[in-house]
Formats: C-alpha cells, sequence, structure tokens
C-alpha cells in the first residue's frame, strides 16, 4: 500500500479531517443529500447575521447537534488518527469539525479550525468558556458576567478563523512530508487552502474518501473508501513496515 510507505518514510505528518470522518458516527455532512445544508439554510441558522436575527432559532440548531455529538461515539477512523499519534509523535489533526470526537478517541494535539461545539461566547463581552451541558438549561443561554446573549464558539460562514490556530495549523502543513486529507469536500476556505499549502512545501497528500473531493487534484494516492475502513487498515500496514524495519 503506497500510502503506507508514504507514512513510513515521513517524519511529520498532518491529518486534516471534515465532516465525512465523523459520518460513520452517526453524525451528517453538510453537502450532499441528507446534508445538514440541505435540511437547513446556511444564512438563518450558521452565520453572525443570522444570530442577530434569530438567535433562538440558531441555538435550536446548535442544540440539536450538541446533543447528537454528545450520543455520538468517535468511530474506527478517530481511533485509527489517534493510534496514528502513538506512531507519530509530531502528528497534528488540523479538524474543521466541531463535535470533539478527535480528543474523545485519544487524538492530544488537534487544532479545531472552526471552533468548538462545546464552547460558548458572550456576543457581547466576549468572554467564552467550555460548556458541554445536553440540554443547556436556557435557550439563549445569558452571560453570568455580562447579561447579553451566548452564542456558540464555532466559526460562522462570512468570519474569519481563530488566528493563532490557524497559525499553527499552517505552520505544520509547511512542515509535512505527509498530509491525510479525511471526509472532507475541500470547498471550504480558507481552511482547505491548507491542502494546498501542504502540497506547495512538498507534503505528499493522501485523499480518503469514498468520492473525489476538489482538493483530489493534489493527492498523491487516493483511498476511495470510508475512513472508518481505509484508516484502520492504513495503520495497520504502517505498523507491519515499521516492525519489518525494526
Ligand atoms: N469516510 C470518508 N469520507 C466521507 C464519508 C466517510 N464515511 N462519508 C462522507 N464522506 C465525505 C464526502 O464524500 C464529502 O466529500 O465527506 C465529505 C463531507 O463534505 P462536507 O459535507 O462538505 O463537509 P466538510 O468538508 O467538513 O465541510 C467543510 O463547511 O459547512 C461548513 O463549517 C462547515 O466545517 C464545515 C465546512
Amino acid at each position: 500500500m503506497k500510502a503506507a510507505l508514504l507514512l513510513s518514510r515521513a517524519a511529520r505528518a498532518v491529518v486534516f479531517t471534515g465532516a465525512g470522518v465523523s459520518a460513520e458516527s452517526g453524525l451528517a455532512t453538510f453537502r450532499g443529500a441528507g446534508g445538514l445544508w440541505e435540511g437547513h439554510r446556511v444564512e438563518e441558522v450558521a452565520t453572525p447575521e443570522a444570530f442577530a436575527r434569530d438567535p433562538l432559532l440558531v441555538w435550536r440548531f446548535y442544540a440539536m447537534r450538541r446533543e447528537q455529538a454528545k450520543k455520538a461515539e468517535p468511530n474506527p477512523a478517530h481511533k485509527a488518527i489517534a493510534q496514528l499519534e502513538r506512531l507519530f509523535p509530531s502528528l497534528v489533526v488540523v479538524t474543521q469539525n466541531v463535535d470533539g470526537l478527535h480528543q474523545r478517541a485519544g487524538s492530544q494535539r488537534v487544532l479545531e479550525l472552526h471552533g468548538s461545539l462545546w464552547r460558548i461566547r458572550c456576543a457581547s463581552c466576549g468572554r467564552e468558556l467550555g460548556d458541554d451541558r445536553v440540554p443547556l438549561p436556557e435557550l439563549p443561554p445569558r452571560c453570568d458576567a455580562c447579561g447579553g446573549w451566548q452564542r456558540p464558539a464555532v466559526v460562522w460562514f462570512g468570519e474569519p478563523l481563530p488566528e493563532a490556530i490557524f497559525r499553527e495549523a499552517e505552520r505544520a502543513c509547511t512542515e509535512a512530508d505527509v498530509m491525510l486529507v479525511v471526509g472532507t469536500s475541500g470547498v471550504v476556505w480558507p481552511a482547505a487552502g491548507l491542502v494546498e499549502v501542504a502540497a506547495a512545501c512538498g507534503a505528499a497528500i493522501i485523499e480518503v474518501n469514498p468520492e473525489p473531493s476538489a482538493l483530489a487534484y493534489l493527492a498523491a494516492v487516493q483511498i476511495p473508501k470510508k475512513a472508518g475502513e481505509a484508516l484502520p487498515a492504513l495503520v495497520e500496514r504502517l505498523e507491519e513496515v515499521q516492525g519489518a524495519r525494526a
């Protein structure tokens, strides 16, 4: 398996993930049939304007997502990525996901480009804190410090990405020898641009996705399978290759 060989020769690796990595945990992806953006209009639930107009509607959408994510369990793909970190201590997971499943699977170095469902920020005073209560006692929740409405600390359309996290991700991508791109359509920027950065800086791109993504043209290897099948097999093969060498 070429992907395992590429990984076995690499010193630094990045795993870049999207909603597809959590699909086998039962969480809907965004695009395509049955996707979250089919059932909900982006501009009604995932923009700052939507929150200003109708915070309760926006919160109902995020309360639903928090409930689903809380019930979900990390799947074999998340677990294989956590296992990969044990083989590659320098591994960085750069995720567009907000569900926290990488961390629950045991990944230690996770850069959340689009924030987290499990953090809440006051839209008035900016105070941010972790909150994993499901359900929340009150919707929309109010800030204890100033009484303003709190919002999910996720990145909505039209908002910038958290700068320090993006910079750290960019650095990991410029240094990577290999980048695994898993379960993302690769159409949302600037996140998707990180794959171009990695490729331009010499990383071999391995795509794991049943459908080729918009970033497939950058891939040296494409694995057209579900992440929950492909990644455990890849980690197993890598262990064999490393074992054979030891
Ligand atoms: N294994 C691997 N990939 C899968 C699986 C699976 N089991 N199931 C679906 N996929 C792939 C799909 O083929 C698709 O390419 O996952 C991808 C999901 O794409 P999107 O729904 O567009 O999700 P994502 O790429 O994470 O979206 C990026 O857009 O809406 C915003 O902020 C949101 O972070 C999100 C961003």
